[in-house]
């Protein structure tokens, strides 16, 4: 797969099929990706890789705090700015109308978002997880190294036919997570991502982008 059609093809998908993921292809990908770029070469990067009975346990323990009405831990960083301010207010929205479009999902169906945002905790059926953490003690450059790092592991599951989705919704049970794969006390959870082969009877989306004009500005 040429790098074009990686990038192309990567999208968050949210319906996989229980088809394990093999702890060698995992490892490929995941040396692979150790070739990312950071500042300085810090590679602050701290990747747990959970399979099999270790992430059915995160995904059993999560489980139950949900049903118990647990709405999740103290955030250690916001997911988005508090007040977000067009473009990305609309940017959101239309990303989210597009979702729920394709889950049959309308406007009022409360019940039925909640349900879809849960579905985040069970890895969305995918047999494979990811969790990556930063040392509390790094910056926002960082933060943005960790991004690179992960947007290279998804192209290389491509190259794999595996897919993938980014989750920051892991970091609202982050203690859970932690329970089970046990991260020193300074490491904070950036973000977990759903690992395996795409269930194809499920429908799809292929969430839209701002025109080119909107984001870069070309000067010569
Ligand atoms: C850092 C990050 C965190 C994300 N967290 C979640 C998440 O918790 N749950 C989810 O369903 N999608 C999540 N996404 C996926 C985005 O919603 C998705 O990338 C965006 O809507 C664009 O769609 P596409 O990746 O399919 O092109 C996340 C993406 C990124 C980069």
């Amino acid at each position: 797969m040429d790098i074009y059609s990686a990038v192309e093809s990567r999208r968050a998908v949210r319906a996989f099929s229980d088809q394990p993921v093999s702890t060698d292809v995992l490892k490929r990908v995941l040396g692979a990706a150790s070739r990312a770029p950071s500042g300085g070469n810090l590679q602050p990067w701290n990747s747990y890789v959970l399979t099999g009975a270790s992430l059915a346990e995160v995904k059993k323990r999560t489980a139950e705090r949900i049903a118990a009405g647990d709405p999740g831990d103290e955030r250690e960083f916001e997911m988005y700015p508090p007040d977000l301010t067009s473009p990305y207010r609309e940017r959101r929205r239309a990303a989210a109308e597009q979702r729920y479009r394709v889950l049959g999902i309308s406007c009022g169906d409360e019940q039925d978002r909640r349900d879809a945002v849960a579905a985040n905790w069970n890895c969305f059926g995918a047999p494979a997880a990811l969790f990556c953490y930063i040392d509390r003690a790094m910056g926002s450059a960082q933060w943005a190294d960790i991004g690179m790092y992960l947007q290279t592991t998804m192209l290389l599951f491509r190259a794999e036919g595996l897919h993938s989705c980014p989750q920051l919704a892991w970091t609202v049970y982050r203690t859970t997570v932690a329970q089970v794969v046990s991260p020193p006390e300074e490491h904070v959870l950036v973000c977990g991502m759903s690992i395996g082969y795409e269930d194809p009877t499920l429908g799809s989306v292929r969430i839209g982008r701002a025109p080119l004009a909107e984001t870069v500005t070309f000067l010569n």
